[in-house]
């Protein structure tokens, strides 16, 4: 088992949602927490919550700015000369038909996204190497099953789980493991946050969020697939439903997810 005590792990997009449910996962685990994003003193008033000062390091990044990704990479090595995962799990959403977008919100989720993940991962790899550590992609069902009206999103997600993919063979012999880790649907801030077609932030969340999945679930699930090293993990039932309902019969697939995803409030497609 990869125990994760005193383990150096990095975890972008951990002001909100899942990340900080996984940095305080992490840091009752033991383990050193650097956690990183835009909203730093938010960050820095939840910190305590994650681990005591010597075991949590908070870091104003953008992760779409390569000089944020590749200053994060720095400040965690300077602080604790090493670094063991790196999770990379801030994202943005986004929902609007494809003809109505503002190209800009394509551009601006794959900068996030995809780009995010790139930049941080190219930075931390050679101490993930020297390491024989763990980096993380937090993807999504949507990078699986496509899904409407989130182009942007699917699209980004399907790059991340191929550009990790790629990596891990590259890897195959060195050490280094690469997990896609997609939740289903999670309660956290990403619907409301998810950009409209004209990019500003839709406000609102179609669903009921207190029914889903609970951030600190899926992050007891993130660790523990760090325990097993594993390669994938697609979470929740309706998740691992759709994975193999598209692989097996894609085309009935494509009609589940019209009607589902059509019936949700506010829905941009009938
Ligand atoms: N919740 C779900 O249902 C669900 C399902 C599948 C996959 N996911 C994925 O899970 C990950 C976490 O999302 P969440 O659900 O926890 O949503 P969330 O509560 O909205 O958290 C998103 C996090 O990403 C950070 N972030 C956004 N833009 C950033 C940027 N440019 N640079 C650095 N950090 C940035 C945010 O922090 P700041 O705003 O402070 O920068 C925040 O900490 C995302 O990759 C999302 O796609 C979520």
């Amino acid at each position: 088992m990869y125990a994760l005590r005193d383990k150096v792990i990095i975890v972008t997009g951990a002001s909100s949602g899942i990340g900080l449910a996984s940095a305080r996962q992490f840091g009752s685990e033991g383990a050193r927490v650097v956690m990183a994003a835009r909203s730093f003193d938010r960050m820095q008033s939840l910190a305590p919550s994650v681990a005591d000062s010597d075991h949590v390091l908070c870091v104003r990044c953008d992760v779409s700015r390569e000089e944020d990704c590749r200053a994060l990479v720095e400040a965690a090595v300077a602080r604790w000369g090493r670094i063991d995962v790196l999770v990379n799990n801030a994202g943005v959403s986004m929902r609007a038909m494809f003809r109505d977008l503002d190209l800009a919100v394509l551009h601006r989720l794959m900068d996030v996204n995809y780009w995010g993940t790139v930049y941080c991962t190219k930075y931390a790899l050679p101490y993930l190497l020297s390491s024989k550590g763990i980096v993380v992609g937090v993807t999504s069902i949507a990078g699986y099953s496509a899904l409407p009206a989130r182009t942007g999103y699917s699209s980004s997600k399907f790059a991340i789980r191929g550009f990790l993919d790629a990596l891990r063979i590259e890897h195959l012999k060195d050490g280094l493991s690469v997990l896609v880790f997609a939740p289903g649907y999670t309660a956290s801030n990403v619907r409301r946050s998810a950009l409209a077609a004209d990019g500003t932030p839709q406000g609102d969340t179609p669903l009921e969020e207190g029914r889903l999945m609970s951030a600190e679930r899926c992050a007891r699930l993130l660790s523990r697939s760090l325990h097993r090293r594993r390669s994938r993990t697609v979470v929740t039932p309706l998740g691992h439903a759709s994975v193999w309902t598209r692989r097996l019969f894609p085309r009935l697939m494509d009609r589940l997810t019209f009607n589902y995803l059509s019936r949700e409030a506010g829905s941009p497609f009938k």
